[in-house]
């Protein structure tokens, strides 16, 4: 509804030259903080979950690991976590990708998706698109099937899903808000 839209709007702050120079942060903080809108947020994205047949959740660290793991719980189906890069204890399967200056990597369990899953992905916010496309081919390679990617918000302006339309091949990329 549009009064879900505007309540998590609402939650979203822009925080101008954070981290740096002519970058303005998207704050999520205030919708957290907020048990209605954090509600209605969790509702949707749980929604998205069912929608989709998803057997799993992928939470994206560390922000897309607090909308992720209600979601999750509240669609009655297991979180896994794609972290950065060195963190998991166990055997993992990494993903390298490009940023403004450099290189990041993010990681998963080997054995925490498989053949058979299908795994719903979801961050808090798609800009560059670099995250998501990685943590997509890093949940492919263990033979599970990503059945979409789900963000709060998407920033239309940096071309994320334009980057990952090739990687996602179909596979549906939602936000609940795109500005
Ligand atoms: C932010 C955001 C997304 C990602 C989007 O995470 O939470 O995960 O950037 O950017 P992209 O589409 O250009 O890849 P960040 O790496 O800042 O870390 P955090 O979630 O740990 O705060
Ligand atoms: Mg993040």
């Amino acid at each position: 509804a549009g009064g879900d839209r505007e309540l998590l709007l609402n939650g979203i702050r822009d925080v101008p030259d954070h981290p740096k120079p002519g970058v303005v942060f998207k704050d999520i903080t205030p919708l957290l903080a907020d048990p209605r809108a954090f509600s209605v947020l969790t509702d949707a994205l749980a929604a998205a979950v069912t929608r989709h047949g998803a057997t799993a959740v992928a939470g994206l660290e560390a922000r897309g690991f607090i909308l992720a793991a209600p979601a999750a719980l509240r669609a009655g189906v297991g979180f896994v976590p794609v972290r950065k890069a060195g963190k998991l204890p166990g055997e993992t399967v990494g993903e390298s990708y490009e940023l403004e200056y450099g290189t990041a990597e993010v990681e998963l369990h080997a054995d925490a998706t498989g053949p058979g899953d299908r795994v719903l992905v979801i961050d808090d916010v798609l800009a560059t698109g670099g995250t998501a496309e990685a943590s997509v081919r890093l949940i492919r390679r263990t033979g599970a099937e990503v059945v979409g990617v789900t963000v709060l918000l998407e920033l239309g302006f940096l071309g994320g899903r334009e980057r990952l339309l090739e990687t996602l091949d179909g596979t549906p990329l939602e936000s609940l808000i795109t500005v």
